[in-house]
């Protein structure tokens, strides 16, 4: 393998049981993820060698698996001892630890296959933090339909909806694709998207039609601490094409100011007062709460 490929090249995963240099890992071209997408993944940041709220990421992992069922092949205590063993064999302090499942190994048929044991790889990655400069400056955003399957609320492997989407930002040199289903905001390519309306923070209710996040339930938190008004209620395109203010979440963005949104300038073109002390209150927690 090239030495040019990405530096995690040769980070240790985890594949079916085996501790292996990543670029020795191999699974098989009939396995269900590569034919049909059909497995289920997690993305868990972690932060000086500790995990963030590795709980609701398991736990989600856990619902994402049953909803498609497969059987959760570790328990909660094997979850975390993999999760804490991998962190421990690879070099960087901030990493995050991929999960995925699939169906696993069998000959071509949609229907689900007898007897098989779902294949269980996780990888670390360094932690992609998000350069200070464009932090400060906030993202830019464009906004395309979204024509996803309606069970967005599953962490699938199947993933072509969402990469169809971000190469539409990618291409007009922007951050994300916030996307809209019938006039509504739904959540964006890899991210939850918030809006700020009359001073109060707003997300889209949590429903089939996206993923809910675990920064949703965070952000619940952290707003209540630092005092800003939080609603959960459908999202009109036109809201979020005035908002005072626009929000990404995830496991890698954390909470991300969007300044400009189809090449028009939001909250002055800066990050706003609510994205600002939720970025902070998130750093305070980030450190408090991982484990
Ligand atoms: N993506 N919605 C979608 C479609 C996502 O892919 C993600 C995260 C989120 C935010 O979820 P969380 O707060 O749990 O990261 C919402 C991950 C990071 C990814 O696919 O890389």
């Amino acid at each position: 393998m090239s030495a040019t490929l990405d530096p995690s090249a040769d980070s240790e995963c985890y594949l079916n049981g085996t501790f292996q240099p990543l670029s020795q890992c191999q699974v098989s071209v009939l396995d269900r993820g590569f034919i049909f997408g059909d497995g289920v993944y997690e993305v868990i940041p972690v932060y000086g060698r500790r995990v963030f709220r590795v709980d609701a990421h398991l736990a989600r992992l856990a619902r994402s698996l049953s909803a498609i069922e497969i059987a959760n092949p570790c328990s909660g205590e094997d979850w975390l001892a993999l999760v804490r063993e991998l962190i421990a064999r690879n070099a960087q302090d901030d990493q995050c630890i991929y999960i995925q499942v699939t169906r696993g190994v069998a000959r071509r048929d949609h229907a689900f296959p007898r007897g098989v044991e779902p294949t269980v790889f996780m990888m670390s990655f360094p932690f992609p933090h998000i350069p200070v400069a464009k932090r400060a400056s906030g993202v830019a955003c464009i906004t395309a339909p979204d024509l996803r399957w309606r069970n967005g609320h599953i962490k699938s492997i199947s993933l072509l909806g969402n990469v169809l989407a971000r190469q539409l930002s990618v291409e007009m040199d922007a951050a994300e694709t916030i996307l809209i289903r019938e006039g509504w905001l739904t959540e964006a390519s890899a991210s939850n998207v918030w809006v700020v309306r009359n001073g109060c923070l707003c997300a889209p209710l949590r429903d089939h039609d996206k993923l809910e996040g675990i920064r949703i339930t965070l952000l619940e938190e952290l707003s209540r601490e630092v005092g800003i008004k939080l609603e959960f209620r459908p999202i009109a395109e036109w809201e979020l094409r005035c908002a005072e203010e626009i929000l990404l979440t995830s496991a890698t963005k954390e909470v991300l100011s969007v300044t400009a949104l189809d090449g028009r300038s939001v909250s002055g073109g800066q990050p706003g007062s609510v994205s600002q002390s939720l970025y902070a209150a998130y750093q305070t927690a980030k450190v408090a709460q991982s484990t």
